[in-house]
């Protein structure tokens, strides 16, 4: 979406895959504070975002949503007003049906002039827009009502679709919104990470800065996964270009979270310029091989286990888009060391299993 947000895929915190409907305002500002404290925000983990549950059941006389009294006493414009001083971004969640999925929320179907009026009152910066309990009619009848009244508040307002995939929104998705979820739920398990990453990979193409694919949010730092499992979770989504949103509690976490979801190289791969999502080039019983290209003529390239037993895996040049012939250096992003060894034709690893092996790769004559 040209509304000059989301020129590189964003990063941030979702209070769902942890907290579910069990959020209040004292655990948001904690969070904000946690991503300050712990140096995220300077890594890019800029949004904070209020998933489903945030609002009263009923909208006022005026027809507006109102934050829970309960939970929000405060309310929202207090709350992004403390999330602002940190030097943060607060983000909301609203959905393109009558009620929203929790079944405990409003939805803004029929009210979206009114509701993104409210959310730019209130200096929302990121709008997660979700699609349940609607009228019949289509998403792509729906969901670009809400594009054109945040785009009428003259607010920037990143804008996420959450439609799961089923009417294949990375089709349609960047003239609505600025990312778009090609699956369904994650939970925090190796299949269903696994199954979310293979699933957002078919639309690879249409991811671009502005517009991006979405598999869904994190859940490293959940207890569901191995850490080389989370660290392979982490790889694929950053060389899919896919929002680094963190779902776990950043209050709380052990050192192997933090250290997998600060590696500032794998980020960068994420956040780079070109924004040119990867792809599997070649898939050979349980080793596959993920690249795509990078700013100056380098390449993020990702070894993938994902079979039982430890795996020796080869990437071929001629399949990563390298001209054969080529001299390269490979800096290893997990290990954070440059191998010694200039490889020619290309390059082999060992890979554990459930595990990966990610390099960026820069010819060098
Ligand atoms: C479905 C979405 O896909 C989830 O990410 C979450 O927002 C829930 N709805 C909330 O009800």
């Amino acid at each position: 979406l040209a509304n000059g947000l989301g020129t590189t895929p964003p990063m941030g915190w979702n209070s769902w895959n942890h907290f579910s409907c069990n959020i209040d305002e004292q655990m948001i500002k904690e969070t904000a504070d946690a991503l300050v404290s712990t140096g995220l925000n300077e890594l890019g983990y800029t949004y904070v975002n209020i998933d489903d549950c945030w609002a009263e059941l009923v909208r006022d006389d005026k027809g507006n949503l109102v934050p829970k009294k309960s939970t929000f006493p405060s309310g929202m414009k207090t709350l992004a007003d403390y999330v602002h001083s940190k030097g943060l971004k607060l983000g909301i969640y609203s959905d393109a049906g009558y009620f929203t999925c929790s079944k405990k929320m409003p939805g803004s179907l029929g009210h979206e002039e009114q509701d993104a009026q409210t959310f730019a009152s209130w200096g929302i910066d990121y709008l997660k827009y979700d699609n349940c309990n609607d009228d019949g009619s289509k998403p792509t009848v729906r969901y670009p009502v809400m594009t054109r009244a945040l785009m009428k508040t003259g607010h920037p307002i990143f804008l996420s679709l959450c439609e799961w995939g089923d009417l294949h929104p990375a089709l349609w998705g960047d003239k609505v919104g600025n990312s778009w979820r090609t699956t369904g739920d994650i939970n925090d398990s190796w299949d269903s990470m696994i199954s979310r990453a293979d699933l957002n990979e078919i639309y690879a193409d249409h991811a671009r800065p502005g517009g991006w694919n979405d598999p869904d949010m994190l859940e490293i730092g959940n207890g569901g996964m191995t850490k080389n499992e989370y660290i392979v979770h982490f790889s694929l989504w950053s060389i899919s270009k896919a929002p680094l949103l963190i779902g776990c509690d950043v209050r709380n976490m052990t050192k192997d979270t933090k250290e997998i979801i600060s590696n500032t190289e794998v980020i960068a791969v994420n956040q780079d310029p070109l924004g040119a999502q990867a792809k599997k080039v070649r898939m050979e019983g349980d080793s596959e091989i993920w690249a795509g290209p990078l700013s100056g003529y380098r390449v993020a390239l990702v070894l993938l286990n994902r079979g039982p037993v430890r795996l020796s895996i080869t990437a071929n040049w001629d399949d990563i888009g390298i001209p054969n012939g080529s001299l390269v250096e490979a800096r290893d992003v997990w290990e954070h060391k440059t191998l010694k060894t200039h490889f020619v034709g290309n390059i082999t690893a060992t890979v554990d299993y459930h595990s990966c092996k990610m390099y960026v790769l820069k010819p060098i004559s």
